[in-house]
């Protein structure tokens, strides 16, 4: 893999104020994150060497840093900075950076320690979704929500959602999707959405759900569309018996699922609203700019 400048593509890590070879074994014993999972983490995808919706993630990085009491020691421009950095090494065009703030390095207790927050990153070529699930779509299992009650936080502490994955990959399903009190939350590592008729619904916002940065962009495309939406809580029934049903996360970006449980959803194809808003979304991220402003179309 070649990039423009004829430098190698390579995924890359960064640690405390340095790049390092992604192989390279740098997260000490007593690092927070690793011993309790105390810190909290962002997602963002790289299109034509740009971050896309960089400033949205990393505000929510700071949101969830603040709602954990952890204080980062960079602000958001120099984190921006700090990825724009690691992009330009890694020479990758379309990457998934994923940024870790813990609450540092500190010999094991359960109360703050008096250390700095620690930065950690890596910079990875995406994982594409198969042609074969975006032509087709995919199937999710209806799992009970386990995790705690402030899945607004984008902590490190994903055990349930490990485990709900796995247990969805198990059964042959691409996700398992959420449900508390008898309602619909979010997948275990996506939002999801629902079109009835012509009115397109998710869950509303709360402290149940991640205020997913793709759901904002699908929002927003709804409105830009005219297509009517409706933040509603959605319960069992309500979710089977819809007309189509899509997932979105900045890695899986918008995913018609066309199976929950084995149960056919429409007509087992993928959607025209989905369609629509899927390739309005790609356009959205074609459009980003690059670092000289130009937008890439
Ligand atoms: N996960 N809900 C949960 C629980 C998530 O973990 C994610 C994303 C989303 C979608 O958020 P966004 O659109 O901002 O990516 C919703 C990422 C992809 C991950 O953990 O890898």
């Amino acid at each position: 893999m070649i990039n423009r400048q004829g430098v190698f593509k390579i995924s890359i890590g960064f640690i405390n104020g340095r790049f390092i070879s992604i192989e390279e074994e740098v997260i000490p014993i007593d690092e927070r994150g690793h011993q309790f999972g105390d810190g909290v983490y962002e997602v963002i995808r790289v299109y034509n060497s740009m971050p896309f919706m960089a400033d949205e993630h990393l505000e929510r990085l700071m949101r969830s840093a603040e709602a954990v009491q952890i204080e980062p020691n960079q602000s958001l421009d120099q984190l921006k900075e700090i990825i724009n950095q690691g992009i330009e090494i890694s020479g990758l065009t379309d990457a998934e950076v994923y940024i870790q703030v813990t609450r540092g390095i500190s010999p094991r207790q359960h109360h703050f320690p008096q250390c700095p927050a620690s930065l950690s990153m890596t910079i990875r070529p995406v994982r594409l979704v198969s042609e074969e699930l975006r032509r087709n779509g995919a199937s999710v299992t209806l799992m009970d929500d386990e995790r705690w009650a402030n899945c607004y936080i984008k902590s490190l502490n994903l055990l349930p959602n490990v485990l709900a994955k796995q247990a969805a990959y198990s059964a042959g399903h691409y996700e398992a999707v959420f449900i508390r009190d008898g309602l619909i939350t979010e997948g275990s590592s996506s939002n999801v959405f629902v079109v009835k008729g012509q009115v397109v619904y998710t869950t509303p916002l709360s402290k149940k759900i991640l205020s997913g940065i793709t759901r904002q962009a699908v929002i927003g495309l709804c409105k830009e569309l005219g297509i009517a939406l409706e933040e509603k809580e959605m319960t069992t029934e309500f979710f089977m018996d819809s007309d189509e049903i899509f997932i979105t996360s900045t890695t899986t970006e918008l995913l018609p699922i066309c199976s929950v449980d084995g149960q056919t959803i429409g007509d087992g194809k993928p959607g025209s609203i989905t369609q629509r808003l899927y390739t309005a979304y790609q356009v959205l991220y074609k459009g980003t700019k690059n670092r000289q402003n130009r937008v890439i179309l």
